[in-house]
């Protein structure tokens, strides 16, 4: 035997020399729950170690992450049933807490990069991304809202807008009347590909963000569709995205080497909140050993061309390996 691929992996030293993907803090986005008040820190049963946190208690993440090199951060805010509406009013509200909490977490961590969610559904009095009528989700109806929620969140000092709603045409809706603002550096991650999953419970248990009726799969992909991600992909960057998104993550990595190899923007993945708990069930059952399955289970997405993950993970992994 000539080629022995045993020599290279022979010592630490030499595997770190052959190593061919790896992973730091800096590839990470930490989501967080946002509720309105004070001294709120409500775990979330279905996704352990993650909680709904008020303002105080997102200042203390947020300089946690960051003194571990974690600098991006995606939002999501819990409201109230009361504020809801068909509309999704609240989305661009003069008082919403969302919105000034956004403000805050700019003012005192300038050099952090915040993440918006753009859809309806936190604020629908429905549960759907979309404008509901007759159980049917309207799509041009819905582009206006979501234009003036892009504006609303532009001015609260958000460095990026994550339109997570699938409506086709969104991208250039957004982009337009965040130009039309002024807001022309205001960056758009696209949820490209996002399809209809059952991964994405415990976010909805976050949220309470269930849709009242019916489901999602007129607007999100089918799980069985890999061609459909590439048509979705090209309309997002002739529309202006500047980063595309596959969602979820891992039982998606074949769509994600796709988009890496279909696109020159950088691709984001979402490790959604089922796939983390499912992870962290096994762990907590003993069945996995959490310090080796969970740094593998990114380095995956890595390996599949994903540039930046979204993780519940992303504070813990920079915390215990710093990089891989
Ligand atoms: C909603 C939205 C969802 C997630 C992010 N934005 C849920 C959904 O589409 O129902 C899921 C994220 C996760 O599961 O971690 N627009």
């Amino acid at each position: 035997m000539i080629i022995r691929p045993r020599r290279n992996r022979q010592s630490a030293a030499i595997r770190e020399l052959a190593q061919e993907t790896h992973l730091n803090a800096g590839h990470l986005v930490q989501p967080i729950f946002l509720v309105d008040g004070h001294d709120i820190k409500q775990e979330i049963p279905s996704l352990p170690g993650s909680f709904r946190l008020s303002i105080d208690h997102v200042f203390t993440e947020v300089e946690e992450c960051m003194q571990h090199g974690v600098k991006s951060f995606i939002m999501f805010p819990a409201v109230p049933e009361d504020l809801k509406d068909k509309e999704a009013t609240y989305s661009y509200a003069a008082d919403n807490f969302y919105l000034k909490a956004a403000l805050e977490i700019k003012a005192r961590f300038p050099e952090c990069c915040l993440i918006s969610d753009v859809a309806m559904d936190p604020y629908s009095s429905d549960g759907h991304d979309g404008y509901v009528e007759n159980g049917e989700i309207l799509n041009d109806r819905t582009l206006p809202i979501l234009a003036k929620m892009s504006v609303a969140q532009a001015e609260a000092g958000f460095d990026i807008l994550g339109p997570s709603d699938m409506m086709d045409g969104r991208v250039l809706a957004m982009r337009n009347a965040l130009d039309a603002a002024g807001f022309t550096k205001t960056g758009i991650m696209s949820y490209t590909a996002k399809y209809a999953s059952a991964f994405y419970g415990p976010f909805r248990d976050a949220l309470d963000s269930a849709p009242k009726a019916g489901d999602k799969k007129t607007y999100q992909m089918n799980p069985a569709n890999k061609k459909e991600a590439l048509i979705e992909a090209q309309l997002d960057a002739a529309e202006g995205a500047d980063f595309l998104m596959v969602k979820p993550a891992l039982n998606y990595l074949d769509v994600i080497a796709l988009l890496k190899s279909n696109s020159n923007l950088p691709i984001a993945a979402y490790h959604v909140s089922g796939e983390c708990a499912m992870l962290l069930a096994a762990c907590r059952n003993g069945w996995l050993d959490y310090d080796k399955a969970m740094p593998e289970t990114l380095l995956s997405l890595r390996r599949a061309g994903t540039d930046v993950i979204i993780t519940y993970f992303a504070k813990d992994f920079a915390k215990r390996f710093g990089s891989i």
